[in-house]
């Protein structure tokens, strides 16, 4: 078994040097192995800690605000109730929450992550700022929440899912949300994967991180795949490339 402390780091897994990309990976990543997060719940916590950085540094949160307005079209009059679906530690939520204000929209933000450490870790992360205080936080899958919002937002997320789960994914989102959707997720390509795979060997401190970065780029998806997944159930969204290699998905339901 791997190992993430000390002694046993020789047995790190170490991502594919140069995969095939033409398919999506289907192996599943560290982050998602229960087993493994209840060894080291640190190691959790340090990878969702550097998905942050990441989203900062590499357009993540831009990618999402920028969409997000767009489907907001600069409707101030009514409040926005907007649900984070995998939202770790809750960052994207606490950006949305900070621009909202900024912008004058009246935004009702909740963030579902399945892991409770997760959302352990997004509450601690909330806590003493009043703005970001105002952010509800449920631990649940997906699959199990029933409750209506008007804005299903996604960052790092869907490429979690297999294809027949993101084919269920979209059907709930349809059913949950009232109003529309923004999903940002990564580009399935060659420099995003030699970039992160070089940018997490040198600079991160998380194994997790280490393996699961560019894995994460190799079960992500092209346009294309998007556009038929969405279109399977009668959704056409705009898929738009931002920097650095994400694209966002836009749409209306
Ligand atoms: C790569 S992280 C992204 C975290 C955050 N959205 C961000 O961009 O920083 C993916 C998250 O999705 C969550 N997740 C995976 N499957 C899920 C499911 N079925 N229901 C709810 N959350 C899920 C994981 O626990 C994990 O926290």
């Amino acid at each position: 078994m791997f190992k993430t402390r000390s002694t046993t780091m020789a047995a790190e897994p170490r991502p594919v040097p140069w995969p095939d990309l033409r398919q999506r990976s289907l192996q599943p990543e560290l982050m998602d192995a229960p087993e493994l997060v209840e060894q080291d719940p640190d190691l959790l916590v340090r990878t969702l800690k550097e998905i942050d950085r990441i989203n900062q540094l590499l357009g993540g949160h831009r990618c999402t605000l920028q969409e997000l307005e767009k489907l907001l079209g600069g409707q101030r009059q009514r409040t926005w109730r907007i649900l984070d679906v995998g939202c770790g530690s809750g960052d994207s939520l606490r950006q949305l929450a900070r621009w909202g204000e900024s912008q004058g929209y009246r935004l009702s933000l909740t963030g579902l992550d399945l892991q409770p450490l997760a959302i352990d870790l997004a509450r601690e992360l909330s806590a003493g700022d009043p703005l970001h205080a105002r952010i509800q936080w449920i631990c649940a899958d997906y699959r199990d929440y029933t409750a209506d919002c008007d804005i299903v937002i996604s960052s790092l997320f869907c490429h979690h899912l297999d294809d027949a789960m993101l084919d269920h994914f979209i059907g709930w989102l349809r059913q949950r949300a009232r109003y529309g959707f923004v999903l940002n997720d990564l580009q399935r390509h060659v420099l995003a994967y030699q970039g992160i795979r070089w940018l997490t060997r040198w600079f991160s401190g998380s194994a997790m991180a280490r393996y699961d970065a560019p894995l994460s780029v190799w079960r992500a998806f092209h346009r294309r795949e998007l556009q038929a997944a969405f279109a399977a159930h009668g959704l056409h969204p705009q898929i738009t490339w931002h920097w650095a290699f994400r694209y966002g998905v836009r749409g209306f339901v």
